[in-house]
């Protein structure tokens, strides 16, 4: 066979030539920003040494040029207007950490128009806009990489994707905001109510000054339909996902659930049924003995449970500016290793190709069965049996009936755990209980999450 000499020998020269530095294009330099800058930094050697080339920092948009000036130093152009890093002539990746929905999207789709690469810590912006974003992305044959916006510490976009990759999951579940898991270990712990937790978690910078996404469960909600999305092979949902806060959580039940052995906890779950695949985030009970229960403060905790992996569990900061930096350089890290690859031989955007995603459609709350925890105001302790007898006229799973422990203040509550039971069955039940005489007060119902593997 003829080879011939120049063209041969074009793969081992190109082999030892020094690769050059993937270049990267900030937006936004708050508090990620400043930790992606920090760590980029105080690790570059070993960064480079695992990427197999430098990543170098070319321009950074900033609100704030001279508060950004600080933290950029020397040689690294800085600019007010986020378009300019979209469509630098020499920016091979847009790392996007300004956040929000609106903006964000014209950035995002403007980069991947021009070619560049994307790595985002904005779940919002993928949840709501990922559909169209990775198709762009597609298009022009370029990443979107996103670790950073779920559970950041935690690489458990990675863990889905590619460790997990030969397995059927069954479900995902966890805590996957740390504002609300810090709200609840205090109301717990201290015994503090709702708001009085809620002051705490802002004086230490755990809420957002407007805290409604963490509370009202959007936060997770957004998180965890890219959970889903990777888990299953479906599209992102995030409409559909049915979201509970825990603004209404009384400390009252926090303490009954204690009683009863369990944890209150706000969890995502996606769990794939025969019929369709629950999407939900919700506060709910946990074992108190079940390791979830122990994922306390501003942590977050993820379990999956696959048909051959079986359950594994993930734990770590959600939230935090190396932390998030970790996760945002780990894409970076990536994107240099697969920049110059074919599309079609590198992880997909969502873990499954496109022409491979499945119409698995997201069943209606209605049709979600778990068991569930009732706390029934009643006229006074006697009634426990009057409720227990009920609730076995109405034929009820019901597991466990008992009088919670006294506190006067709040008048005699009978606490129930019920078996696996269908939501419109339970709310039917609930509405009837609550028009009985025997009931003082608003019937209160959380769910029961076993998170058995
Ligand atoms: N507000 C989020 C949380 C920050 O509390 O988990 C990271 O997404």
């Amino acid at each position: 066979m003829y080879l011939d000499p120049v063209q041969s020998f074009e793969p081992l020269r190109s082999r030892c030539a020094p690769i050059r530095p993937l270049r990267v294009g900030m937006i936004g330099i708050g508090t990620v920003g400043a930790g992606t800058f920090r760590v980029l930094a105080r690790n570059q050697a070993d960064i480079a040494g695992r990427a197999g080339r430098a990543i170098e920092m070319v321009i950074v948009a900033a609100r704030n040029l001279a508060r950004a000036a600080g933290i950029v130093g020397e040689g690294i152009e800085l600019t007010d207007d986020p378009l300019r890093v979209a469509m630098h002539p020499d920016v091979d990746v847009v790392v996007e950490v300004a956040g929000g929905t609106g903006p964000a999207r014209d950035w995002v789709l403007a980069a991947i128009a021009h070619g560049k690469h994307v790595v985002t810590a904005n779940k919002a912006l993928l949840a709501v806009h990922g559909t169209e974003i990775f198709a762009a992305a597609r298009q022009h044959g370029v990443a979107v990489a996103y670790e950073a916006a779920v559970a950041v510490s935690i690489p458990i976009i990675k863990a889905l994707r590619e460790g997990l990759a030969a397995n059927r999951i069954e479900w995902v579940a966890g805590i996957i905001n740390g504002t609300t898991n810090f709200i609840l270990s205090k109301m717990r712990d201290e015994g503090l109510d709702f708001a009085a937790a809620l002051a705490q978690a802002q004086a230490l910078g755990y809420a957002e000054s407007d805290p409604s996404f963490d509370i009202e469960g959007i936060d997770a909600a957004h998180k965890l339909t890219l959970l889903a999305a990777n888990a299953f092979g479906m599209p992102l949902h995030f409409a559909d996902v049915q979201i509970e806060g825990i603004a209404a959580l009384q400390g009252l039940d926090v303490a009954c659930a204690e009683q009863l052995g369990f944890r209150i906890k706000l969890l995502g779950v996606a769990r794939r049924r025969e019929d369709g695949v629950e999407l939900r985030v919700q506060p709910a009970l946990v074992p108190a003995t079940h390791l979830m229960a122990h994922v306390n403060g501003s942590m977050n905790g993820i379990m999956v449970k696959a048909d051959a992996a079986g359950v594994t569990m993930y734990y770590g900061a959600g939230a935090g500016s190396e932390q998030t930096g970790s996760a945002v350089i780990a894409d970076l890290v990536d994107v240099a290793r697969l920049d110059g690859t074919r599309a079609a031989q590198r992880v997909p955007h969502l873990g499954f190709h496109a022409d491979a995603m499945n119409g698995l459609p997201v069943l209606p709350r209605a049709a979600v069965c778990t068991p569930h925890y009732l706390r029934v105001p009643v006229h006074g302790a006697g009634q426990v049996e009057a409720v227990a007898a009920w609730l076995a006229s109405e034929k009820l799973p019901v597991r466990q009936v008992a009088l919670a422990a006294d506190r006067p203040a709040m008048g005699a509550q009978v606490l129930v755990l019920t078996g696996p039971v269908v939501q419109s069955a339970l709310d039917r039940a609930v509405r009837m209980l609550q028009a009985h005489p025997m009931v003082a007060g608003a019937v209160t119902t959380l769910r029961v999450e076993e998170l058995a593997g």
